[in-house]
């Protein structure tokens, strides 16, 4: 009798998936896009692990437009889309979901409780409780640690060029760091010389490793994306640890929840009428209860600490990077954004209208798009 439930079971769990992989199938096959070059693999050893990054895309752009079809693990259909009305309405349908693999990389390294983990009213809700430390009102509070980090890197760079007799020095490092500071000094209110070496250490391998891609990992990925492991295991596998990248990814979300906790209890202990409280992401939150954590519990919060380490340490370098990249290559307009910010600094003007640093801000991410993205 048993048997035969679980028979039933099984049988209609596989007719579910193979009803659902047809209609998938069906759906976009009249796109165009290119021809894979494996089964296994499709066409994603040319999009991710590329001779020439970008290449690929731009070719199948070229050839099909802002929006094509190509093949992913397995045979499976996937579409590319760039167009850019198109991923806000995409992005912003409730009816958006992570694709398995990606989902549940997040949930791994960003902890179960991370906002990006998080999917339609429980997404928007966190989302909006942590807005109030990203306006420009809190983000102004913020500056004088920006200038404390930036003044280090000024010294920083100046000793580097003092050292390096051909005076060609790799900044990306000093940015990393400079924005690791920016980050726990701004929203944990934890100078950087007090977190943790093992949190920093993890971050930076977690960066580190997922900058580079195996065909090994797009068939993990694949894999995942087929979704036949069952959810609860999934999520158990960093907690279980087994080999080297699960421990890191548990040792990526224990440290940094830690550093959280460790950051509420300094500003409990300290009191948060604190006025220093103000000038930090947690404290702005934790000292307005109400307008800022509204459905946010402190839990939440600390659960935050991982995404704030990797979403902001190495986007925020390499985006900056870029832009000195072009601002090195244009020593006319560097000339004027300094004169800009003397000016502007001195008759203490915020930093959101200073014109040309703000525009100089927008083309760096088209900088990003134009290096990155459309080569
Ligand atoms: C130039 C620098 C940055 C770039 C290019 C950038 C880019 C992005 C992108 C593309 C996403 C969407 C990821 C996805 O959903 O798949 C994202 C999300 C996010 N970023 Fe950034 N980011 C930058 C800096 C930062 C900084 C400094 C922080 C905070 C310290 C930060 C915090 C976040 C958070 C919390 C999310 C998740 C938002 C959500 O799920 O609603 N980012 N970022």
């Amino acid at each position: 009798m048993l048997s035969a439930i679980v028979f039933l079971l099984l049988s209609a769990y596989l007719t579910r998936a193979l009803f659902n992989e047809a209609r998938r199938r069906r759906a976009i096959q009249h796109i165009q896009g290119p021809l894979p070059s494996s089964w296994l693999l499709g066409n994603l050893v040319e999009l991710q692990i590329p001779q020439i990054y970008g290449d690929f895309e731009s070719a199948c752009r070229k050839a099909y437009g802002l929006v094509y079809r190509f093949k992913g693990g397995f045979g499976r259909d996937r579409l590319a889309i760039s167009d850019p009305k198109a991923l806000q309405y995409i992005y912003n349908s409730a009816a958006f979901v992570n694709t398995p693999a990606y989902g549940t990389l997040i949930v791994w390294l960003l902890s179960e409780g991370g906002v990006s983990g998080k999917m339609g009213r429980e997404h928007r809700e966190l989302r909006s409780a942590l807005n109030v430390g990203f306006s420009p009102a809190a983000i102004r509070n913020y500056g004088v640690i920006f200038e404390r980090v930036a003044q280090k890197l000024v010294d920083r760079l100046a000793a580097c060029m003092d050292e390096n007799k051909h005076g060609v020095v790799d900044i990306v490092p000093l940015l990393t760091k400079a924005a690791l500071a920016s980050i726990s000094e701004a929203a944990l209110g934890v100078p950087l010389e007090e977190v943790p070496p093992e949190v920093v250490e993890t971050n930076r391998q977690i960066v580190e490793e997922s900058a580079t891609r195996r065909p090994a990992q797009l068939i993990v990925d694949e894999i995942l994306n087929l979704e036949l492991l069952p959810g609860w295991l999934l999520r158990a596998m960093p907690k279980l640890a087994i080999g080297e990248v699960f421990k890191r990814i548990r040792d990526q979300v224990r440290y940094t929840e830690r550093l959280g906790w460790q950051a509420v209890d300094s500003y409990m202990e300290r009191g948060l009428d604190d006025s220093n409280a103000l000038e930090t992401l947690y404290g702005a939150l934790l000292s307005d209860n109400k307008q800022g954590l509204g459905n946010l519990t402190v839990e939440n919060l600390v659960q935050q600490t991982s995404t704030l380490f990797i979403a902001g340490q190495e986007t925020s370098a390499i985006a900056l990077s870029w832009l000195f990249t072009e601002l090195a290559r244009k020593p006319a307009l560097q000339d004027a954004l300094r004169t800009e910010a003397l000016e502007l600094r001195a008759k203490q003007v915020p930093f959101e209208q200073y014109p040309l640093l703000n525009a100089a801000i927008k083309a760096s991410y088209m900088a990003l798009t134009k290096y990155l993205l459309f080569k």
